[in-house]
């Protein structure tokens, strides 16, 4: 006999797993900054109906495969096969799911890694040591293992700790302070010269910006923010009881995650405008708006210290939030092999979590040390490829390989009556035809 299976206590200790998984630097700093890039709310507007109807079937898909096998991506998906075939499909398509989320969280933690060392600075600062603030702010590779191994050993005693008295007592506590710490400094933020422009980039549609492209940015995004594809979402679906209904625990999971990064364009493109007020280049040298790490690493801290003393803690609110939201993701994705090393190679979950945290960091190591040729490569391998192809293939087994009755039966689940919703009228279809025929469009798209 194995050891029983962890679970969450509560139908909140899930919801706030799962939408912590959810809510992490995606939305805080990938959604903000491709809305500002591309469009202002056009890009909000498509991404907010490409969530609800592409991520949120597509994230229905994984959690009650997962909560019908109650077991990790591999064997979930090798459960519902019926032959041989789809049993090896299912098999293969679970490996890419734990490498995928491993891919995921190497470069994660490395930039995560960026955000507990700016969270450290300040500290530095108030205590005068000047060399040791420059240290943390500065682009070494020393600098870069150190915080990402800090990071990554976070994430492993969290891990460690198990379902409920680690990812989900964490989440719990997490995901609470990341809302207050948000809307102080939302509430800072706004009160201070240049906010209101930032607002108007953000908040005035231009709807002629709506093209091919813009759709297939705010896909992978919303794909990325719900963590689809790679089996975290699955892994956190087989921890849920039977009481609870899936589509309404789904749906919140997408509205609190669609929530937060709407909320976050709040306050990252008022503050760019405050910092241009304040003498900072929001701008590059070809006319676009800074979006990528010289954001969040650059114009943001020169604002906070413009902001004397006061920006000390600002600057630690924010990055503070950014760790807080970039663990509550790191966990999910770090329990991912870490469940398949316990189920499925028999390793109990502290060595299991030391196996597997190790070969992450080893490749975030590589990562690092090769930073220039690996970092957006892994980026792109993992979230532009992997995820969307791996987001068909579960489509394709809930939808198709699946046995019907039982997809249905999970489903009724938890939720009674379900029989007289729209929910359960039109996601059985959708998933198995709409879904993944609107994700191979997209991403075909990309490709050729
Ligand atoms: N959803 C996270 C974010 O928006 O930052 C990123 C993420 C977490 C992706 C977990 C994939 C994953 F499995």
């Amino acid at each position: 006999m194995s050891a029983p299976r962890g679970q969450f206590s509560s139908n909140i200790g899930f919801l706030m797993a799962a939408a912590g998984s959810a809510v992490g630097l995606g939305n805080i700093w990938g959604f903000p900054t491709k809305a500002a890039a591309s469009g202002g709310a056009a890009f909000v507007m498509v991404y907010l109906i490409l969530a609800f109807l592409l991520a949120y079937p597509a994230l229905m898909a994984e959690l009650t495969i997962g909560r019908y096998a109650r077991s990790n991506m591999v064997h979930a998906l090798r459960t519902i096969a019926k032959g041989p075939v789809s049993r090896f499909l299912g098999g293969l398509t679970g490996f890419g799911g734990i490498a995928v989320a491993s891919l995921i969280l190497s470069f994660y933690a490395i930039v995560a890694g960026w955000m507990v060392a700016h969270l450290a600075e300040p500290f530095a600062s108030l205590f005068g040591a000047t060399d040791a603030a420059q240290w943390l702010t500065g682009d070494s590779t020393a600098r870069n293992l150190t915080f990402t191994a800090i990071f990554s050993g976070m994430t492993m005693v969290i891990i460690a700790a198990g379902v409920e008295k680690g990812i989900e007592r964490w989440s719990t506590l997490l995901m609470p302070s990341l809302l207050i710490l948000m809307l102080l400094l939302i509430l800072y933020v706004l009160s201070q010269p240049g906010a209101m422009t930032g607002l108007e980039v953000y908040l005035m549609p231009d709807l002629s910006l709506i093209d091919p492209e813009l759709m297939l940015s705010a896909m992978g995004q919303a794909f990325f923010s719900l963590s689809l594809g790679v089996g975290t979402m699955l892994i956190y679906g087989s921890y849920l009881s039977q009481q609870e209904s899936l589509p309404r625990l789904g749906a919140l999971v997408t509205l609190i995650d669609v929530g937060i990064a709407f909320t976050a364009g709040l306050l990252i493109l008022p503050a760019m405008y405050v910092a241009q007020e304040a003498g900072t280049q929001i701008f590059s040298a070809s006319g676009e708006l800074i979006a990528g790490p010289g954001l969040i690493l650059q114009v943001l801290p020169a604002l906070f210290n413009e902001m004397g003393s006061a920006g000390l803690f600002v600057a630690m609110a924010f990055f503070a939030l950014m760790v807080i939201a970039s663990l509550t993701s790191s966990i999910s994705m770090l329990e991912v092999p870490v469940a398949f090393a316990i189920e499925s190679l028999k390793v109990p979950r502290k060595a299991a979590t030391s196996m597997m945290g190790l070969v992450i960091f080893a490749i975030s190591t590589v990562i690092i040390l090769n930073f220039d040729a690996l970092f957006g490569l892994v980026i792109s391998i993992s979230t532009e490829w992997g995820q969307p192809l791996l987001g068909v293939a579960l489509c394709i087994f809930a939808g198709w390989i699946w046995r019907r009755d039982q997809l249905l039966m999970e489903l009724k689940e938890g939720h009674e009556h379900i029989e007289s919703t729209l929910f359960w009228k039109i996601w059985p279809w959708y998933v198995r035809i709409v879904c993944p025929l609107l994700i191979l469009a997209a991403f075909a798209q990309s490709v050729f």
